[in-house]
């Protein structure tokens, strides 16, 4: 596979949020990662897409230190990272949400964000009240951006999927991270809703200058949010570019999108 990318060249290193070069990873004999080399600039939001097992997630998952890399190094502003424990990544400002949200259904949605605050902070001092009340006007504020603040007493398990997904976006948001991972913000939700929800999270995250990596499948969707594709195959990247250049390459149509037939 040939791979030209308009981001090959990029960026001197102190505007770089994320840096993963040589990145290897197996499951047996599944090959979940291979020669992953990928610079990400700060604010950059980029689609990572492929189909059923292309390695979206495993990546995700070695950003966020819940997996280790077999081989290679990934670098946070600079930092090596690689080795570091999931919360350790987490206070240096890498955050995400899950395919599945990860909520406590039987809180109210104002009490999510405040857990989701408790675990990025101190835990002793959100305790005091004066934090306390500082956590609850910043968890409100994210409720009134994410458009969420009808539901603030309700109890979680009553709300529709939608609704539950932007929720555990927000409640990734508390720890106000410089990279977000979002996997797949938009799936399980109706084609009607997909696009309000995925205004709601880009608008919401609008002003903040956090980078965005998030799983999409959706070429809609990827072409009106994204700033950049990487699209993975069975664990490499076959295609690095913006959506318009990558969206069209062979390879791209004929492993992800489906539109050219495989020979
Ligand atoms: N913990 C694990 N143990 C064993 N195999 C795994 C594990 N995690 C992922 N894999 C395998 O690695 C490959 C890549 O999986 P991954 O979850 O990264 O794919 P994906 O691109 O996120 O797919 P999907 O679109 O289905 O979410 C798959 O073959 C998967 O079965
Ligand atoms: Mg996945």
């Amino acid at each position: 596979m040939n791979m030209r990318s308009s981001f090959a060249a990029d960026n001197a290193a102190q505007t770089l949020m994320l840096r993963a070069s040589g990145i290897e990873k197996c499951f047996g004999a599944v090959v979940a990662a291979s020669a992953i080399n990928v610079a990400i600039p700060r604010g950059q939001r980029v689609s990572l897409i492929g189909s059923n097992g292309a390695g979206k997630t495993t990546f995700v998952n070695m950003i966020t230190g819940y997996l280790k890399p077999d081989a290679g190094s990934i670098e946070l502003e600079g930092v090596d990272i690689t080795q570091m424990s999931p919360r350790a990544i987490t206070r240096l400002g890498v955050a995400r949400s899950f395919q599945i949200p990860q909520l406590f259904p039987e809180l109210t949605v104002i009490d999510n964000m405040l857990v989701a605050t408790a675990c990025h902070g101190n835990q002793l001092s959100f305790w005091q009240s004066a934090h306390r009340r500082d956590a609850v006007a910043r968890a409100d504020a994210l409720l009134q951006r994410f458009k969420l603040a009808e539901y603030r007493q309700r109890r979680v398990a009553e709300l529709p999927g939608g609704v539950r997904k932007l929720l555990d976006i927000a409640m990734s948001m508390t720890g106000n991270p410089k990279l977000l991972l979002l996997d797949e913000p938009t799936s399980g939700v109706s084609a009607e809703e997909k696009f309000p929800m995925m205004d709601a999270i880009m608008t919401a995250l609008g002003r903040e200058p956090v980078t965005v990596l998030f799983v999409e499948h959706d070429m809609d969707i990827i072409e009106r949010y994204s700033d950049r594709v990487l699209a993975f195959y069975s664990g490499r990247i076959i295609a690095d570019d913006t959506p318009q250049l990558a969206l069209a390459t062979d390879d791209v149509r004929r492993y992800v999108t489906g539109t050219l037939r495989q020979e």
